[in-house]
């Protein structure tokens, strides 16, 4: 069942996207060659606390940290570690997830650390286009599946690989809920979009192929090939004619 959100209810969702996306602004500034993942975690823990939220992913089946830190070839789901120190030409995923009055938020962005080559620059721009592409698809009336039809079309096109095994997913009172949101999906497919629907959007592009390899830590998920990969996130909202990217940060304005 997919949930349709009351006016109410958006009104909640609206203040959780909020803070998640103002999480991510806050951390933007550390995100530097020097600093480890574990710091980036502990200052976006306290800021969601802070805010009198809470990260959703703390203890979510068992993660244990509050963020995700996705390094390079890591695709996603990453854990902070005091070992993973950012240096010069790394790309980094940062997930925030935050739990406010009762409903979850969730948005990603992949930051570029200091001079990153232009071969995974490219990567990250179109990773950033395919998000935004599928976001554009989203209409009453169209079908969930449009949205990977799209995003696969644009990155394939590109000489890139789409990652299936993850997905976007329906996001409210529960931090993952109906319908999964297939990156790679076929036009025409899935359900139909209904105005009160909220789900996100999160493309995960890879430079090689798109097999993934789940590591002995059991959460953190990285390219078969060890190519790297880029991902980005949006919350969205279906509206009367269209969307709302509730989750949208002042650069994106
Ligand atoms: N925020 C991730 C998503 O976009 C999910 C992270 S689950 C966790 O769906 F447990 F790893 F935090
Ligand atoms: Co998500
Ligand atoms: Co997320």
């Amino acid at each position: 069942m997919i949930s349709i959100k009351s006016r109410r209810e958006i009104e909640l969702m609206r203040q959780t996207c909020k803070l998640a996306k103002s999480t991510l602004e806050f951390i933007g500034p550390y995100v530097k060659p020097g600093v480890s993942t574990e710091e980036l975690n502990q200052l976006c823990h306290d800021y969601i606390i802070s805010h009198d939220a809470y990260p959703s992913p703390l203890d979510y089946h068992g993660f244990p940290k509050s963020i995700c830190t996705s390094l390079n070839e890591v695709i996603c789901h990453g854990i902070p570690s005091k070992k993973d120190i950012l240096k010069d030409g790394d790309i980094l995923n940062i997930d925030v997830t935050t739990y406010l009055n009762k409903f979850h938020g969730d948005t990603n962005k992949t930051f570029l650390v200091g001079n990153v080559s232009d071969e995974v620059k490219k990567l990250v721009d179109i990773t950033y286009k395919c998000m935004w592409e599928g976001i554009k698809v989203v209409k009453p009336g169209n079908r969930i599946g449009d949205i990977g039809a799209r995003i696969a079309e644009l990155a394939h096109g590109e000489g890139y690989t789409v990652v299936e095994e993850y997905c976007g997913h329906g996001i409210g009172r529960e931090f993952h809920e109906e319908p999964q949101v297939v990156h790679n999906a076929k036009a025409g497919t899935g359900p139909v979009m209904k105005p009160g629907m909220t789900f996100t959007i999160e493309p995960m592009i890879n430079l090689g192929s798109r097999h993934c390899l789940l590591l002995d830590d059991d959460w953190t998920v990285i390219t078969k090939d060890k190519k790297w990969s880029a991902q980005f996130e949006h919350t969205i909202l279906v509206t009367d004619d269209g969307y709302d990217v509730l989750t949208l940060r002042d650069e994106e304005k």
